[in-house]
């Protein structure tokens, strides 16, 4: 099945030949699936020989209202015949709105703009850092984070990022991070101190295995950093923007108030942009020429985000993210192969957790679901994620996870 997009085969290369050239072309930091991905509409996508796919990723949690959504298609459009780009020398009426926007449904007082995760965490980092010097003039520039944690590719976020893997052969390191179990109340306590400037986690953990922080953790934080004055950050790059039925996911927790969430992915509504809200008493630390970025704040995408926004904020939007995810999970449960040791996660941010017996097979398992039309992601070696659009229907849902659930059945008994 095709939908009515065209398809674009300018190139008259077949999929493999592009996929050849790839390879050669790419630095090789990526291992993309050996397909050509052609068009898209709602939650299905298009490989250049028509074949279909249900797309349960969203490409990483971006296309939070699927693709071509004729909406947000039509902002960007109206937007690009007006003016695509000035620096942040001049205003622009979208990236305006988008600020006070942000602003208004969330605690913040102050935007900045960027165009990725990580530099939305670069700017956390060194405006906490700015905050603590305003504060101190020597020592407090400690930074704790939590083991299992992804905050992004530079240097300051990978350093950020507990992980090991992610930090081998980088050194040396930006100094100043330290690493806290995630969820252990004890520990935490222990290692925060005076020194701490402040305490950035994701309140679901994405990229390792999609793990929620669990009941009163992030409360415990928040009392633990206004006992040392510390800035507590909330990286809802993966978890925010409604994909867990809210707009951001440390709302599930009563009575957390966060100094500074960073945002990217869904933000932009498919298109690239980032995002650092913040309170007007930590924001202060920044003046004139402390921080910028070129393409930071593009009208063209702001525009989009507007729409995206107003759309993921709607109670519509929020009831089908429960609807959706409830469904979601009991395909799962329901599924009953004993495959999964815990099926976790909050809304359209779920998690399934490989058995031993499957153990390290993730990749392998989102390979064979792509041969079944059906694309999945996969966090870690052990967990299979799923981050379908928000606005999936049932019948995208249901054929999707039909597929999912053949592809399982087959692999249990041995096919
Ligand atoms: C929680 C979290 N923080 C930061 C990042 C980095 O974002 P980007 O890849 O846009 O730099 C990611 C990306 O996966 C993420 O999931």
């Amino acid at each position: 099945m095709t939908s009515n997009a065209q398809s674009s085969r300018h190139s008259q290369l077949s999929s493999e030949e592009l996929v050849a050239r790839g390879k050669a072309a790419y630095l090789p930091v990526y291992s993309p699936r050996e397909m050509i991905l052609d068009h898209g509409k709602g939650a299905r996508l298009w490989d250049l020989e028509g074949r279909e796919y249900i797309d349960l990723g969203s490409g990483i949690a971006v296309n939070a209202l699927g693709h071509q959504e004729e909406d947000l298609v039509q902002a960007a459009i109206e937007q690009t015949r007006k003016l695509w780009h000035t620096s942040n020398m001049y205003y622009t009426e979208p990236v305006i709105r988008l600020a006070a926007e942000l602003v208004e449904a969330s605690f913040a007082d102050r935007v900045f703009f960027s165009n990725s995760g990580a530099e939305a965490n670069e700017a956390a980092i060194k405006l906490a850092r700015k905050y603590a010097s305003t504060k101190k003039t020597s020592g407090k520039r400690e930074i704790i984070t939590f083991n299992g944690s992804f905050h992004g590719r530079t240097l300051a976020t990978v350093t950020a990022t507990a992980q090991a893997k992610h930090q081998k052969g980088f050194d040396p390191l930006p100094g100043g991070f330290t690493y806290c179990p995630y969820n252990d109340f004890n520990a935490f306590e222990k290692i925060i101190s005076e020194e701490t400037c402040a305490v950035m986690i994701e309140p679901i953990q994405g990229e390792s295995g999609i793990t929620p922080a669990e009941p009163g953790f992030l409360k415990h934080l928040q009392t633990l950093c206004h006992k040392y004055d510390a800035v507590l950050i909330f990286d809802e790059i993966q978890s925010g923007m409604g994909r867990t039925g809210r707009l951001f996911a440390y709302e599930w927790e009563e009575g957390v108030k966060p100094d500074i969430v960073t945002l990217a992915k869904a933000l932009g509504g498919g298109l690239p942009m980032g995002a650092m809200l913040t309170t007007e008493a930590v924001g202060k630390a920044f003046s004139v020429g402390d921080h910028g970025s070129t393409f930071g704040g593009n009208p063209v995408v702001a525009a989009v985000a507007r729409v995206a926004l107003q759309k993921i904020r709607s109670p519509q939007i929020m009831a089908n993210v429960k609807r959706q995810g409830d469904q979601l999970r009991k395909r799962l449960q329901e599924l009953n192969l004993d495959m999964f040791k815990e099926i976790r996660g909050k809304g359209l941010m779920i998690g399934a957790e490989l058995q031993d017996q499957w153990k390290d097979q993730a990749y392998e398992i989102t390979e064979k679901c792509r041969h079944h039309g059906v694309l999945v992601l996969q966090a870690g070696n052990n967990v299979l994620r799923f981050l379908p659009p928000l606005n999936i229907t049932d019948e995208e849902l249901n054929t999707g996870m039909d597929r999912v659930i053949e592809t399982l059945s087959d692999l249990h008994s041995g096919q």
